[in-house]
């Protein structure tokens, strides 16, 4: 079900299901919580909360100006939605940026965190000149430009895996995201993006156990991204999964789903509030 959510002056669409431990499911850049549809299933066994961000999908309001804000509307919703026990945080890429800054600034509020094709560190100069020519020319042609620049790259590009049955519909969904995503909040995004801090010592003093999933032909955020994370981490559990690109849910919802059960089956027992170690604050 489908339904809004009023967090002050905005208001995000959000898709509920199920009952149980709650898991927050943060989208990427620039898509919308129908990015996660394959992991519908979990629904079966634990209260899935997946947001259109501020900015994304169907939500109403102004475009994100930072990943900060994105982190507190995520804390924010759980208020809302009267979500009283702590929260496996799962985010993918931008998600995963923001599931990092509820962990550190919500602590209480993550009993776990999922981080998909993500990493710690902040751009490099390069990549923050990147995304200002993209901004620049997103605010001249329109979308196209981001769906042009980021496809290309998202999806693992071996031929057994251009080979699958649903790849040209994963495609096209992604596509028809991009294009529904206005060009303020692109580029307001592209900035929030740029300006986002190396969070490498802060997740130093993540008590939570997380779970890092990464697609081993991943080329916006590689497995070694996620391996670098793994050593930072105090409790890092690493899957890679074959086949897959940056948007290894879409791409293999079951391998995702399985090491998501995995994960939460094996931790959920001993998980219980432990964000960030308020000493090391
Ligand atoms: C995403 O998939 O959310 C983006 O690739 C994140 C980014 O541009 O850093």
């Amino acid at each position: 079900m489908t339904s809004h959510v009023q967090l002050g002056g905005i208001s995000l669409a959000v898709h509920a299901r199920g009952s149980g431990v709650p898991v927050l499911l943060l989208h990427g850049f620039p898509f919308d919580h129908t990015m996660w549809v394959g992991q519908e299933p979990l629904g079966d066994e634990v209260r899935l909360i997946v947001p259109d961000q501020r900015g994304f999908g169907r939500s109403v309001g102004p475009p994100p100006r930072s990943v900060e804000e994105l982190a507190d509307d995520a804390a924010t919703l759980l208020d809302a939605l009267h979500v009283r026990q702590p929260a496996v945080v799962c985010g993918l890429s931008m998600g995963g940026y923001v599931a990092q800054h509820v962990a550190a600034r919500h602590p209480h509020r993550v009993r776990a965190l999922v981080l998909a094709d993500t990493k710690l560190e902040a751009d490099t100069p390069e990549a923050r000149a990147a995304r200002r020519k993209l901004a620049a020319t997103v605010a001249r042609v329109g979308q196209e430009a981001v769906a042009e620049a980021m496809i290309p790259n998202l999806l693992a590009r071996s031929e057994k895996a251009r080979a699958k049955p649903g790849r040209p519909g994963i495609e096209a969904r992604l596509r028809s995201m991009i294009l529904n995503t206005s060009v303020e909040t692109i580029t307001a995004t592209l900035a929030a993006l740029g300006a986002r801090p190396d969070m490498s010592a802060e997740m130093r003093g993540v008590r939570a156990p997380v779970l890092l999933v990464v697609g081993e032909e991943d080329v916006i955020t590689p497995p070694e991204c996620l391996e670098r994370a793994a050593r930072v981490l105090p409790r890092p559990r690493l899957v890679v999964m074959t086949g897959c690109g940056h948007m290894a849910p879409l791409e293999d919802p079951a391998t995702f789903n399985a090491a998501v059960r995995d994960f939460l089956r094996e931790e959920g027992a001993e998980a219980h509030g432990a964000g960030r170690e308020a000493a090391g604050r």
